[in-house]
């Protein structure tokens, strides 16, 4: 393989670790006048211009950012791609939402060639966004996770998806048998996990689509392959939530259901999370699973507020998701931007820093991809975004006026979108440019 060397000269910012657990100022590393070597796919130095320059002065192709920002790539960590057409649905709560607009626009993803077109769009957009990886839900046709993957993989994308395992309280065309669930996923399992940068996802839908007989299957190919994710919904509406006790009836809460089935791990994803338990909280800390906070969603749907400092409290993972289609921005600077009013409306502050944890190395973490992705260390994967400060007029305007980095950031994602990522950048090339 040639060896191709090429630089970036920009403002550069990344985070080294949470803020809530080592303090603002040790969380995150800033280069005014930065510079991102990249060998390949691979990072090979970051660091001062000044500094790095000289040793680095045979490199032809040295790209120069002026009035921008490098960050890591962004990590959703809960999204449903089938959902991409039915975005900004109006008028109902989760489980009127799930019959009216989700299940019947789930139906199409038997036809892959359809799933394809769909996997073509969804992808475009993440990279528009400046997304670079995302956990991924299918629907539980296998074809459609195949038609995902294939995408992905043309792409060479770090992704997550897996197929829907979903045996009741679904339309006909919909549902699959613990059986069938099992023997699919497997099947993708030995065509798709870890082949490049991909992984697989167990993804029982949640509590009340799969029977006990299914989620017992889940955890049978959980434990049957190694680094296995698992992705499902938790606590997200109040009404799901009776249904779930009422469906449970021997489990002690809903997350319990999961636990009761072995279903929970250091690869555990569970979206939303809004309504648990202090146990709960306690047992996704020991188990070492993680909760997706998807602010644009839970607005959306009307489903409540995510509270973060319980979360953190507890010592729990969390990553940021932008859940579309319930949610309604593929935007991880706009779904920080919906954060930032969630945790407002519960008399708290989500500081910038925080911020941008959350939407890269925070969702690394609870990907446990945190060696691969998430920040700009030296031998991580150059999964980068080139922010624009000139994006629109206003922000430029805006950004004239800020007075530290501090204000930057908070502007950059409180007015921020996808006019904002200039440039994204998987395993060193470039994948999205906006111009
Ligand atoms: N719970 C079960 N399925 C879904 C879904 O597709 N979206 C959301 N937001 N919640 C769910
Ligand atoms: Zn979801």
């Amino acid at each position: 393989m040639t060896v191709s060397v090429k630089a970036w000269r920009s403002a550069i910012l990344h985070n080294l670790a949470d803020p809530a657990e080592v303090g603002v100022e040790a969380s995150y590393q800033y280069f005014e006048d930065g510079l991102l070597v990249v060998e390949n796919d691979k990072i090979i130095a970051l660091g001062d211009s000044s500094e790095l320059l000289p040793i680095y002065q045979d490199i032809d192709d040295i790209t120069t950012v002026e009035n921008g920002l490098i960050t890591p790539g962004f990590v959703d960590t809960h999204i449903h791609y089938p959902q991409t057409g039915i975005i900004a649905s109006y008028g109902e709560q989760l489980l009127d939402w799930l019959n009216n607009y989700t299940f019947p626009a789930e139906g199409a993803f038997h036809d892959k060639e359809y799933a394809r077109s769909v996997a073509d769009v969804f992808l475009n957009e993440l990279l528009r966004n400046g997304t670079t990886t995302a956990l991924v839900f299918g629907t539980v046709h296998k074809e459609s996770v195949d038609a995902f993957f294939e995408a992905s993989e043309k792409r060479n994308l770090r992704m997550i998806a897996g197929k829907v395992m979903m045996d009741r309280h679904a339309p006909d065309f919909l549902v699959d048998t613990p059986e069938t669930s099992y023997q699919d996923s497997k099947e993708l399992i030995q065509k798709w996990h870890e082949k490049g940068r991909l992984h697989y996802a167990v993804t029982p839908r949640f509590a009340p689509t799969s029977t006990s007989e299914q989620l017992t299957k889940a955890g049978e190919l959980l434990a049957e392959f190694d680094n296995l994710y698992m992705h499902t919904h938790l606590s997200e509406n109040q009404q799901e939530c009776e249904w779930v006790s009422s469906l449970f009836p021997d489990s002690k809460n809903y997350l319990d259901v999961y636990d009761q089935h072995k279903l929970l791990s250091e690869r555990s994803v569970f979206a939303h999370g809004i309504h648990l338990c202090d146990d709960e909280y306690h047992r996704l800390n020991e188990t070492g699973s993680a909760i997706a906070f998807c602010p644009t969603s839970n607005l959306f749907l009307g489903s409540g507020l995510f509270r973060l400092n319980k979360a953190e409290e507890h010592n729990v993972n969390v990553g940021l998701g932008t859940d579309v289609g319930g949610g309604t921005s593929f935007s991880m600077l706009q779904t920080l931007s919906e954060a930032y009013k969630v945790i407002q409306l519960q008399g708290e502050k989500l500081s910038p820093f925080k911020s941008l944890y959350l939407a890269t190395l925070g969702g690394a973490k609870a990907l446990r991809l945190e060696d691969k992705i998430g920040n700009l260390a030296v031998g991580t994967e150059a999964d980068f975004v080139i922010l624009d400060y000139q994006a629109t007029p206003l922000l430029q305007y805006r950004l004239e006026h800020s007075k530290s980095l501090d204000e930057t950031l908070f502007v950059l994602m409180t007015l921020g979108d996808d006019r904002s990522i200039l440039k994204t950048y998987s395993a060193g090339k470039c994948v999205h440019s906006r111009d």
